[in-house]
């Protein structure tokens, strides 16, 4: 084979991914259609005559010819976060705020704004710079490999241009259809008695779910990236958040070019200004803004919540809006007996789903909007949120309508309902007397985080509940086969399901526990954190407001909550009948026992980790028998560097610190 038709096969190819790039990318055509055309049928005749030299990342190969007969699951090497929302400016001045604090800075915050397309969310690996893999975010652990429909997208390079990029390179964005593309598609469908989309967002999911990636093909659709996941250690990411986008971008990956750096509060009020008064202009779908903090370093320092990162956040635009007629207020009681009127609705369709109930939140918001039994009012649905009554719609007001009143007895159990000092929230006294209540501390304690016990799901535990046969959690652990299988809509089989999945609950972890009981505001992370720092259940119910503090997440109010929780005597009793039960979990780490280059040593953190996050270093350290510290004394032992250490490093350095890389340090735990 002539060296030279392999050369021109490759200029060929470059040239194509060039302007591809130009045209999709940079939107900045260079050749017309027809000339782009031209070198694409140039190389069409080549690899038509010489098949063997038709490799994966020829422009010709985006369609593969053979459709999948199925999905495959792939875990992702680093899991797929969402984001929390705000839904007004005072949200996002709290968010800044939270940031400050964690950051410990009065300054204001630069933050990365940028269009929320209305799509779904995306991983692409690459590997040697070629493509490799494509994935959807399924749960943000595992998700579907799409490869296949992925290839077909002409703004998606099959091989990354330019030099410099990492070995391994997963970078994420959103896939979305444009609205012109979602219009012709939907004329098309309804033309051919086809099914339309209902919006562009389940057009895009419908598509990349196709096995045949012939109809991704036709169905044009469009990427923007906005992150990544994992990236091989060759490469060092810039300081800050746009740059590492910029990189991308520069690689031949598409980026939203809408987005900014914005600065503080006022910054971020002045983006949603401007991108909400363009909103029906801009040729994609948004439903809102994210910001995402600038700096690198401190997304690190951040961290994220069990669900989201901390330096991130959505302001969404206000949703959708309709009128309906209020029925009634009813009352619900919660687990912690904070009252809470529903509004009973005529049920009436908000954002594609039918809406028949609604949250009012309390009486102050019922007062403040001034909404009445018999009125019609504004229902308004955003994104997954619940449903909210927004106020009446006065002009209508039919005759007859009532106030309504908060009832002074708790319509569950009767015990007296007070109104929390300060706060809008009226509360029923009756604790875990009131049945309401116990409830739904019985369905928090068999939910999916806390002890995950599967079919025993709202009915079935309502039904125990009211028959007597569980009061408490510790009863679930006493009901046999019979019990179950005589309830409503219960056979035998489904009720041995349930026994055997109460039986294997048994075995759980100390951080679950704690987030089973229910002790007010102790959600899951912090149940964590709390099983983390006391490594038993006995040191965490013996704990003194002072040493609980010191746990992260854990502030004055939920210390107190803790320390209420386990001094009341029927709290303490239901944690001895779980433990009689047979409940247990993996005794806590033995930290003499593990013998480590790290054991009883002082140890600080600084830099940019590329491995784990800072949080999870620190435990790792922990768990070893460290000490980790926040600064550099003569008493460290050791300091670990990651990219970028600062004044932290020159520090150790001066005092004869030994310094250990990231590397370094994995390679002494991996190997001593
Ligand atoms: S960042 C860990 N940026 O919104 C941060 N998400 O509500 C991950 N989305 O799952 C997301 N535009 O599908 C980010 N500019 C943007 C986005 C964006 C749309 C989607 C994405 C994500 C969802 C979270």
């Amino acid at each position: 084979m002539s060296e030279t038709l392999i050369a021109q096969l490759n200029r060929l190819k470059n040239r194509l991914n060039e302007l591809n790039y130009a045209y999709y990318v940079l939107d900045n055509p260079l050749v017309s259609d027809p000339q782009y055309d031209e070198l694409y049928q140039q190389l069409l005749k080549i690899e038509a005559e010489h098949p063997e030299l038709i490799s994966s990342d020829s422009p010709s190969q985006r369609v593969g010819d053979q459709p999948l007969d199925h999905f495959t699951s792939v875990t992702h090497a680093v899991p797929m976060f969402s984001l929390d929302n705000a839904f007004n400016q005072d949200d996002l001045v709290d968010f800044q705020r939270r940031v400050k604090e964690r950051l410990n800075t009065e300054t204001e915050v630069e933050f990365s704004a940028e269009p929320k397309m209305d799509g779904l969310a995306i991983n692409i690996r690459y590997q040697q710079g070629k493509l490799f893999q494509a994935t959807t975010r399924g749960d943000g652990i595992t998700g579907e490999d799409v490869t296949h429909n992925i290839r077909t997208m002409p703004s998606v390079p099959l091989q990354l241009l330019g030099t410099g990029w990492p070995e391994v390179l997963e970078v994420r964005g959103e896939v979305f259809m444009s609205k012109q593309t979602f219009n012709n598609l939907n004329a098309k469908q309804a033309e051919q008695g086809e099914k339309v989309f209902a919006n562009p967002r389940n057009a895009a999911a419908g598509t990349l779910r196709q096995l045949d990636p012939k109809i991704a093909a036709k169905r044009k659709l469009s990427l923007y990236l906005y992150g990544w996941g994992e990236i091989s250690s060759d490469w060092q990411l810039p300081e800050n958040y746009y740059a590492a986008i910029q990189a991308f971008k520069n690689w031949g990956l598409p980026v939203n070019p809408d987005s900014e750096v914005v600065i503080g509060a006022g910054g971020m009020q002045a983006y949603y200004d401007q991108l909400q008064q363009r909103r029906a202009e801009l040729p994609y779908e948004i439903d809102g803004i994210v910001y995402k903090v600038n700096q690198l370093d401190s997304h690190q320092q951040l961290g994220f919540t069990a669900k989201a990162p901390r330096w991130a956040i959505a302001r969404k635009f206000p949703a959708e809006e309709v009128w309906t007629d209020l029925l009634d207020i009813e009352i619900q009681v919660g687990r912690t007996g904070a009252l809470t009127p529903v509004a009973r609705l005529e049920p009436v369709a908000v954002g594609g789903v039918i809406v028949s109930n609604a949250t009012l939140h309390n009486l102050d918001e019922i007062e403040r909007k001034d909404v009445r039994i018999g009125d019609k009012v504004i229902v308004r649905r955003a994104g997954d949120v619940i449903p909210e009554v927004v106020g009446p719609v006065i002009a209508q007001r039919p005759d007859g309508v009532r106030k309504f009143i908060m009832p002074t007895t708790c319509p569950a159990c009767d015990s007296e309902v007070v109104k929390e000092h300060d706060k809008a929230v009226y509360r029923c006294t009756g604790g875990l007397y009131c049945p309401a209540q116990r409830k739904r501390a019985l369905q928090h304690f068999v939910s999916r985080k806390a002890m995950d016990i599967v079919g025993l799901g709202d009915k079935l535990i309502e039904q125990l509940a009211d028959m007597d046969l569980v009061k408490h959690p510790d009863d679930f652990y006493k009901l046999d086969v019979e019990t179950l299988a005589n309830m409503q809509r219960m056979a035998q089989r489904s009720a041995q399901n349930v026994v055997d999945a109460i039986t294997d609950s048994k075995q759980t972890t100390l951080a679950r526990f704690i987030f089973s009981l229910g002790v007010p505001e102790v959600g899951e992370v912090t149940a964590r954190n709390l099983a983390n720092h006391f490594g038993s259940l006995e040191k965490i119910a013996q704990a003194q407001l002072e040493q609980l503090i010191e746990v992260p997440d854990v502030g004055d109010i939920v210390a107190e909550n803790i320390v209420t929780f386990f001094q009341q005597t029927h709290n303490q009793e239901v944690i001895q009948g779980l433990i009689d039960a047979g409940i247990h979990w993996p005794a806590p780490q033995q930290l003499e026992a593990v013998a480590s280059p790290f054991t009883g040593k002082v140890v600080v953190l600084t830099g940019t980790l590329q491995q784990l996050t800072r949080s999870d270093a620190k435990q790792k350290l922990e768990a070893l028998g460290a000490k980790v510290t926040g600064s550099v004394s003569a008493k460290t032992d050791f300091l670990i560097a990651g990219e970028k250490a600062g004044s932290k490093l020159t520090k150790a350095e001066s005092l004869g610190v030994q310094v250990l890389s990231e590397a370094e340090w994995m390679e002494m735990i991996n190997n001593g």
